[in-house]
């Protein structure tokens, strides 16, 4: 019996939004996340008579097939392994939460792959081969927190566990605002940001940022780790703006959102927010605030759907 591999989604608390070789998914920054217990992607993969995409008990054809049977072809290039696949996926990841599935997705079935074939892999080896189907999934091999450290090539560019098991009260809160799939893809989003003239001096203050976001965790400062995350998103955000030609993946919905967090500020109950490649907002909050801000959201937005998240683990082995 095959096993099936477990991988949760994370956020990015300090964004990759730039890649510096395209087919080996090495990213311009270095970039900071929190997995999230709440949604996650179970993948198996098997022999089959033919190469097979199931999700969700659909079975794929065309451009998510392709994404995956591309991935999973350079993985069995790099370890001589032959043969036709069966991969089946289950995403808990629903698609009104709008969170990106691309991270638990690709980290899950770099999993199932090396389960499949036998193949004993560290953390950071296997970080390393999910960077190559979707950047964001190298960081999903870990809990907590975890770091992807852009390096300068294949070998250099991997995630790390910054702690697995943070003790910092934090709450990310996911508003469904929209559910329609997002306009311009990541991978088209972040080609075209480069065009923006603070998309350098942006790169350029990546190093600081993140050492500053560190900091931030090792001190358990969640005011601090709150307004660097948004200011981050914010810089993610404007560069899209500024760049030739400028686009946003913001909706009316996401400025309303934007206000109403600053709004909640103001009275005291303290919430920051980050967003990423489409509409929808996610809240960093603590515990205690959570009823409140939930509360003012859903008599807001005529009750929007929220999920309240935390830290969730590392990827594991069901069975
Ligand atoms: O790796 P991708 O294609 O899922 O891109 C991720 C881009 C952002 O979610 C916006 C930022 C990030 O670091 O996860």
């Amino acid at each position: 019996m095959e096993k099936t591999v477990r991988a949760h989604t994370n956020i990015a608390l300090i964004k990759y939004w730039g890649k510096a070789n395209q087919s080996l998914r090495l990213p311009l920054m270095s970039s900071l996340s929190m997995t999230l217990d709440q949604f996650y992607t179970d993948t198996k993969v098997s022999a089959g008579p033919k190469n097979q995409f199931w999700l969700n008990g659909v079975e794929q054809s065309g451009q998510s097939y392709q994404r995956v049977f591309s991935f999973l072809k350079l993985l069995q290039e790099k370890f001589g392994v032959k043969g036709n696949l069966k991969v089946e996926s289950v995403n808990h990841v629903p698609t009104a939460a709008g969170l990106a599935s691309s991270s638990s997705a690709f980290a899950a079935l770099a999993g199932a792959f090396c389960v499949h074939y036998g193949i004993n892999l560290s953390a950071v080896e296997l970080s390393r081969l999910a960077r190559w189907g979707s950047g964001s999934a190298s960081r999903s091999i870990y809990g907590g927190f975890a770091i992807w450290q852009k390096g300068i090539d294949n070998e250099s560019s991997y995630a790390y566990a910054l702690d697995e098991k943070p003790q910092m009260d934090l709450q990310l809160l996911v508003v469904e605002l929209n559910k329609n799939p997002k306009e311009l893809s990541s991978t088209q989003g972040m080609k075209q940001a480069q065009t923006s003239p603070f998309f350098r001096p942006w790169l350029e203050r990546n190093q600081a940022e993140l050492a500053q976001m560190v900091a931030a965790i090792k001190a358990n400062d969640f005011s601090k780790l709150g307004s660097l995350a948004e200011l981050n998103a914010c810089e993610m955000h404007a560069v899209n703006l500024t760049a030739q030609p400028g686009f946003t993946y913001f909706e009316p919905a996401t400025i309303k959102a934007i206000k109403l967090v600053a709004d909640l500020r103001r009275l005291g109950i303290e919430c920051y927010f980050t967003i990423d490649a489409g509409p929808n907002i996610k809240i960093l909050s603590q515990l205690k605030n959570v009823k409140d801000i939930t509360k003012r959201f859903v008599s807001e937005f005529h009750n929007v759907n929220i999920i309240n998240a935390s830290f969730g683990p590392g990827i594991s082995c069901l069975n």
